[in-house]
């Protein structure tokens, strides 16, 4: 049976999966109802990521709130004026490398933020009596821990997460699997493999590698370079994200994933050569930044995601190529570097010139 969406709270909107979730709905379903974004505008939100929808339905189907999730009144009041019957929760805070460095921010928004909405939640369903009511919750396959080659992460493999991000993920997974549990409140949860695509925040490996390559910079790889990652496109995961609250079960939780594994060093050789293609030069020329560097503390060796649950249940599928979508990928930041520019000021260049001395 197809639920009935009308005002979804899209909560870390202006980050990168979230906005390129709105642009999906917006752009590519027959959604006919309106898009609440609440974002506290951290470093990684940037409102640019929106600019075209806010002035297309700006004020009639999308809205923008600056807000924290962790602030109870302020969400409160944002269930309330718009009438929410569907949360979906992707505001975290999500480097890996920043979690090492400064855990706090981490378990506050993760844990505690994640905590608040769903206590907000809770009343505003008690008191509304919703039977439509939804609270989907994003989260990643970094909570399984790292696997073994031949092994993959189930929808029932045991949580043991190594990095502090996945530890607070993984505890803001148990809370909305409690809520469930002891309240009823009508949850989801998905866990997804690595996305890349538009919009990314050049810190994380895809996005940042294309840019140290189109400015020479060097490419620093951790440890041998062999852990490995399961990539899809953010379309692709927007599209299950969809699938689920259309059709997903209530108390379920779904992985999605690219069946689509590299090894990081063989990634960032086909980023150098992708980019020489692309400009013409020659194919190994941007290998010869390749620097390799210390490892990651509790760097996990390997994620693999089993999607099949998704895919037999829900009927939801990849449709985007590596290859070419990888290719789309360089391409809009090449197109796009006043955007790179932009995102790169401030608090997250401080943070950079503080803990990326070594680089
Ligand atoms: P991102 O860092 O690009 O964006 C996060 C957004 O959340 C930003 O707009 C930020 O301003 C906002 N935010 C942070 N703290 C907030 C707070 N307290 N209140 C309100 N807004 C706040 O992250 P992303 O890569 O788009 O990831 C989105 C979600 O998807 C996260 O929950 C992450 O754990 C999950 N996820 C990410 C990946 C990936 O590959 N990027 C994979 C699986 C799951
Ligand atoms: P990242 O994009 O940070 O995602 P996650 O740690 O959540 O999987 O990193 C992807 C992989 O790339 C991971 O194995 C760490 C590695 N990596 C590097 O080798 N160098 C870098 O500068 C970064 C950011 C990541």
């Amino acid at each position: 049976m197809e639920r009935r969406l009308a005002n979804i709270l899209v909560t870390g909107g202006a980050g990168f999966i979230g906005s390129n979730f709105i642009h999906y709905l917006f752009k590519s379903t027959d959604f006919k109802g309106k898009i609440i974004n609440a974002d506290k505008l951290t470093y990684a939100g940037n409102l640019d990521n929106l600019i075209k929808i806010e002035k297309t339905l700006g004020g009639n189907r999308y809205f923008f709130e600056k807000a924290d999730i962790c602030d109870f009144e302020k969400m409160k009041d944002i269930f309330q004026k718009y009438n929410i019957d569907t949360v979906v929760n992707f505001a975290a805070e999500s480097h890996v490398d920043r979690s090492i460095f400064g855990p706090r921010d981490f378990m506050q928004t993760n844990i505690m933020g994640t905590f608040n909405l769903l206590e907000v939640a809770r009343e505003y369903w008690q008191e509304k009596d919703k039977d439509d009511f939804l609270f989907h919750h994003i989260s990643t396959d970094e909570v399984y821990g790292s696997t073994e080659e031949g092994e993959y992460f189930y929808e029932n493999t045991a949580y043991q997460p190594n990095s502090p991000y996945s530890a607070s993920k993984a505890s803001s997974d148990h809370l909305v699997r409690a809520y469930f549990k002891t309240y009823g409140l009508p949850v989801t949860i998905s866990n997804c493999s690595n996305n890349y695509g538009p919009y990314q925040f050049p810190e994380k490996l895809i996005p940042l590698m294309i840019m140290n390559i189109l400015e020479e910079k060097p490419l620093p790889v951790y440890g041998d370079g062999k852990n490995i990652r399961d990539w899809l496109y953010v379309e692709d995961h927007c599209s299950a994200i969809w699938q689920i609250l259309n059709h997903g079960k209530t108390g379920e939780t779904y992985n999605i994933g690219g069946e689509n594994e590299w090894e990081n060093i063989r990634l960032v050789n086909v980023l150098c050569e992708e980019i020489s293609c692309i400009k013409g030069e020659d194919r190994d020329c941007y290998k010869k930044l390749i620097n390799y560097i210390k490892d990651r503390p509790g760097h996990d060796r390997r994620y693999a995601i089993n999607c099949s649950k998704i895919k037999k249940q829900l009927g939801w599928s990849q449709k985007y190529s590596f290859q070419e979508d990888l290719n789309k990928t360089i391409n809009w930041y090449i197109d796009n570097r006043k955007w790179v520019e932009r995102v790169r000021t401030g608090e997250y260049k401080q943070w950079v010139d503080k803990n990326y001395k070594d680089r």
